[in-house]
Formats: structure tokens, sequence, C-alpha cells
């Protein structure tokens, strides 16, 4: 006789059949998940992994210096400043979100005049009358500002479908397929071009090149306008209004993220990650991944699961070693870009930048070109982070002054930049990789079930695109760990949830 499942168990039991091979040896949930590094991407990665996975998982995050990473503040005078990942864009969507629901603020930056140095003189400056800055953009470089706001919002209007796919649940594996997804062959381009050629085929001008984009690069990257287009054009999306931080300093999401996770924070350094097998209490071998790590009690190690590595890997950054895979796991050693930041309580130097009588210098944030002879990229006055609306800024009486250069200045080249100073603090950071042609991003998936999340600083580095990568990288975990296929690297995910709607 023959026997009739019920509907509902068929569409079960074929649910199941989908699985990927293997998967429903892992239908129950996992016991731990290591996460190392406690930066944005870390601490966000834990958040989202605890909110796909439930409260039972048991969430170790690894950090081997401060929580907040390459959020860090720093103590002049009194005063604390962002001294690493500073300004946040209003269409950054998920550092909005998280700002919400740690009960943080994030008031907008007012940033002082600007003005454009090219090592002779500054080719502009920006006036107080807005009227004035509309003419003086027009005579200085036509319609290609406008453009350039048109030019971006297309490219951002794409880029916003991610947080679209990702409240939906749909994940990817590869940095590529991720651009993919949202921008087609067009978003793939922008990686393995120049954001001076990019925008050269897009019609724009060499001196509004050399004049506007070049040293908005310099001051996000310390690079110029050979960074490749994708970088370049998310970063210059509304290079001037609406730019805010947090209240209190940056980091305060990372320690907020890492609290709201519920995940247990382990000060060490980790040294490597080796698979093992061991035998299950059912009968049969798990595969786990152990983590060896060097905290104050000594050397330790544990077992996971899942890993997700939410740091760079470069020996110098993160000098994590694989152990015993077979075959290896590929070893790269991204090259990430020196970036020094001085802080300065003084007054600037005036004729340095071409003014003799100080009395008319009013900028506050000098920009600068390409040009070999300048030794530094940008300079301006920064607002202390518990005071993000400081009172009056005074570029011409003593201010705190943020210097971003490639190397640390020098006693001579501080006595040309400023006419008197009484106190300077220094950060240098590996900050963001260095931008080369042609481009290859890193993978996503180094192993079964190691994920890397620092690889899309190779299409773009900012705060937000760890927050992307990081909840990219829980979901696609969750999907292998489920088996559910049909929510990694989906096609035409565009228009398949237009139709949804
Ligand atoms: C000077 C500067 C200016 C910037 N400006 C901006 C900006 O204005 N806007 C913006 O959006 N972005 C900016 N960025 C970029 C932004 O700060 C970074 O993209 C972002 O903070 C990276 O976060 P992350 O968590 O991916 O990495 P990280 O913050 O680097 O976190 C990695 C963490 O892992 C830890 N770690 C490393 N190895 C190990 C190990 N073996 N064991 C344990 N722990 C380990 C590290 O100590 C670190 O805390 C700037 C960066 C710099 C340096
Ligand atoms: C852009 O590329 C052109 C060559 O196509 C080069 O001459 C120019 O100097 C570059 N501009 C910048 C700002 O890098
Ligand atoms: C990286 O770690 C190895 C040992 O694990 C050590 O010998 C080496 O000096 C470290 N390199 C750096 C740059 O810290
Ligand atoms: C690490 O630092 C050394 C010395 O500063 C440098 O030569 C090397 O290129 C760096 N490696 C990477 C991967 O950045
Ligand atoms: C200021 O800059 C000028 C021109 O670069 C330089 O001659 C002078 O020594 C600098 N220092 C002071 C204190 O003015
Ligand atoms: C960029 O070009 C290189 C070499 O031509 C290629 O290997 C790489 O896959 C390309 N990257 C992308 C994102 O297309």
């Amino acid at each position: 006789m023959q026997v009739r499942l019920p509907a509902p168990l068929l569409l079960l039991l074929a649910s199941l059949w989908r699985g990927a091979p293997g998967a429903s040896e892992l239908r129950y949930p996992p016991g731990k998940i290591a996460v190392i590094g406690a930066g944005i991407g870390g601490t966000s990665a834990a958040y989202f992994l605890r909110q796909k996975f439930g409260k039972d998982v048991q969430i170790d995050v690894f950090e081997k210096g401060t929580v907040g990473g390459r959020l860090a503040t720093i103590n002049v005078e009194g005063k604390n400043y962002e001294a690493g990942g500073s300004i946040i864009r209003p269409l950054n969507l998920h550092m909005k979100h998280f700002v919400k629901v740690l009960g943080l603020s994030g008031p907008e930056n007012r940033n002082g005049l600007l003005g454009i140095y090219n090592g002779d003189e500054f080719v502009f400056e920006e006036s107080s009358w807005y009227i004035i800055n509309i003419l003086k953009l027009l005579w200085h470089y036509g319609f290609s500002p406008l453009r350039m706001n048109m030019w971006v919002e297309d490219i951002m209007d794409k880029f916003m479908r991610i947080y679209r796919y990702q409240s939906h649940d749909y994940s990817f594996s590869s940095i590529e397929g991720l651009l993919h997804a949202l921008g087609g062959n067009d978003f793939i381009q922008l990686l393995n071009r120049t954001i001076n050629e990019t925008m050269q085929k897009a019609g724009f001008s060499q001196k509004f090149i050399y004049e506007v984009v070049a040293p908005a690069m310099r001051v996000n990257y310390g690079q110029g306008a050979n960074i490749n287009g994708f970088v370049g054009a998310v970063s210059m999306a509304t290079a001037d209004s609406g730019l805010w931080s947090v209240k209190g300093g940056n980091k305060l999401v990372c320690n907020g993220l890492l609290y709201a996770s519920k995940a247990q924070l382990l000060s060490g350094t980790v040294l490597s990650i080796e698979e093992k097998t061991r035998p299950k209490r059912t009968g049969g071998t798990v595969k786990l991944y152990e983590v060896s790590y060097n905290s104050a009690s000594g050397s330790t190690t544990d077992m996971y699961d899942i890993v997700l590595i939410a740091t760079p890997l470069n020996r110098n950054m993160s000098n994590i070693t694989f152990r015993n895979f077979n075959p290896p796991l590929a070893q790269f050693s991204d090259h990430y870009h020196q970036t020094v930041a001085t802080f300065v309580h003084g007054r600037i130097n005036t004729s340095s930048f071409g003014y003799k009588d100080p009395s008319h210098f009013y900028l506050a944030s000098i920009f600068t070109t390409e040009n070999p002879k300048l030794f530094i990229n940008s300079l301006g006055v920064v607002s202390p982070v518990q005071n993000t609306h400081e009172e009056v800024r005074q570029p011409m009486g003593p201010a705190v002054w943020k210097v971003f250069s490639k190397e640390p200045l020098t006693k001579e080249q501080m006595n040309l930049l400023f006419s008197s100073y009484d106190s300077v603090k220094e950060k240098k950071w590996l900050a963001y990789p260095h931008y080369s042609l042609p481009n290859k991003c890193p993978p996503i998936i180094l192993h079964d079930r190691i994920y890397y999340l620092n690889g899309i600083e190779w299409a773009a580095s900012a705060m937000e695109m760890s927050a992307i990568a990081a909840k990219n990288a829980a979901l696609l975990s969750y999907h292998h760990w489920y088996g559910n296929i049909d929510m990694i690297d989906q096609e035409d995910l565009n228009e398949k949830l237009k139709t949804e709607l």
C-alpha cells in the first residue's frame, strides 16, 4: 500500500534535501563562535551573529589591543579627539542604526571653511557666503561639481541596495559577487580602474580631478586619484553636508555592540588557528577550529565551530598563522598604507600658506593637491568628541589642529606649519589598504567555516563597509550552517525583491 505524505512534510523533506552536502549533520545550533578583533567589524559581527544564531550560542571576541581598533580617541590638553576613523556619512545606515539602538547620539559635524592648497597658493577658498561659493565653483570648474553630485548619487543609489538585500537576509560569498549584485559589471569595473580614469571617462576635467577629487582622496585615504574608482566614488558621497560622528567618540559604538551582543571579550593575541577532528558524543567525528592565543594568564587554546576574522590579515597588523590545513590556506599579506595623525595645540603659520597677514586668514580646513614637495596630506581644526558643537572656531587663535601625513613630522616641518605650539600628540596608523591596480579582493570564505571580513576594505575601507561585511559574514555563516543555499549568491536580487514587495 502506498503512503501519501502530507504536503507540508514533503516540503520539509524537499528543503532538507536541497541543503548543502553534509548540511543535515549541522542542523543543531553551533556551540561556540570566535570573532577575532573588536573593532567596528568584529563587534558588529558579534551583534549580528547573536541576532541570527540566538541566545544559546557562545560568542567569544578576541582583542589584543583596545576595543574599537582603528576607532580610537587621543587626549590633547584634557580633551579627547578622534584619532582614527572619524567621519560618518548620512547614508551609513548600519552606523545610524547602531547609534540609535545603543542610545548614543550622533550630532552633525560643523566644518570650518575649506581651502585647497597646491604647494604655492590656494587654488580654491571657500567663502562663508553660500552664493559666492556657487559662483566660485562655477567659475573654476563649470558644471563639474553639480555633475559630480549626480554621478555619485547614481552610484550610491545602487550601493544602497545592500541594505534591502541584508534586511531580507541575503548574503554573498565574495566581495566581487556582492558588488555585482549591487551595480552589475559597472561596479566590478570601478574596482579595476582608478578614480582618475573613471572620472575622465565620465567627462570630468583634469583640473577638477586634480584640484577637487585628488585632494579629497588624500584626506580620506592618504593616496591620490590613482585609488580605485569604487572607493573614490563612495568616499565622495555627500562630501560636504550631513557628516557626523558619535558624541563621546566613535569607539563607543564598539563597546556598546559588544555589550548588546552578550559576547565574551577575551583580551589576548590570537596566534594561530588549526583544524582539529574530534569524536562526537553521538558517534562519528566533528571538525572544529582550535584557536591559540596569548593572554595575561599565559597561552591558551579553545575550540570553535565557526571563526570570523575581523582584522586585516597582515603580519604587521594581526600575524595569525593557519596551521596544518590541507591544502594550506592561501597566506596573503595585504599591504596597508601608513598615515600619521598629529595633533597640535598651537597657532598656524599662515605665511607657510602664502598669507603674509594672519588676520586675513580664516580657513579651518586645508586640503592639498598632489605635489611631491608637500609633506602633509591635510590639516584642519578639530573639535573634541565630547562636544562636537564646539564654540566658534578661531583658526587664527590657538586651536587643536589635526595634521595627516605619510611620515611623522620633523621638528623643522612643525616649525614651518605652526608659528607657535605647546603640545603635540602623534598616532601612527596602518590605516587602510595601499590601493593599487589590478585590484583583487581577498576571499570571504577562507575555509569551510572560517570567514574573513576585512577583504571588503580592498573595495573601500570605512566603518560602514566593515559593518556591511560583518552582517554579510554573520548571514553567510548562518546560511552555511543550516544549509540555506538559496540565501547565498542569488542573482537578480534587485528584480526579485521588487516583485516581492
Ligand atoms: C586615520 C584614519 C582615518 C580614518 N577615517 C575614516 C573616516 O573618517 N570614516 C570612516 O568611515 N572610516 C575611516 N577610517 C577607516 C576606519 O577606521 C576603518 O575602516 C575601520 O575602523 C576598520 O574597522 P575593523 O573593525 O574592520 O578593523 P580594526 O578597527 O583594525 O579592528 C581590528 C582589531 O583586531 C585586533 N587584532 C588584530 N590582530 C589580532 C590578533 N591576532 N588577536 C586579537 N586581536 C587582534 C586589533 O587590535 C583591532 O582592534 C579611518 C582610518 C584611519 C586609520
Ligand atoms: C590622471 O591621469 C592622467 C593621465 O591620463 C595624468 O596625466 C594625470 O596627472 C592624472 N591626474 C591625477 C590627479 O592623478
Ligand atoms: C609573527 O609571529 C611569529 C610567531 O608566530 C613571530 O616569529 C614573528 O616575529 C611575528 N611577526 C611580527 C611582524 O610580529
Ligand atoms: C610590514 O612592515 C615592514 C617594515 O615596516 C615592511 O617592510 C613590510 O612591507 C610590511 N608588510 C606588510 C604586509 O605591510
Ligand atoms: C613660517 O613660515 C615661513 C614661510 O614658510 C617661514 O619662513 C618661517 O620661518 C615660519 N615660522 C614662523 C615662526 O613664522
Ligand atoms: C582586475 O584585474 C585583474 C587582472 O586583470 C584580475 O585578476 C582581477 O580579477 C580583476 N578584478 C576584478 C574585480 O575584476
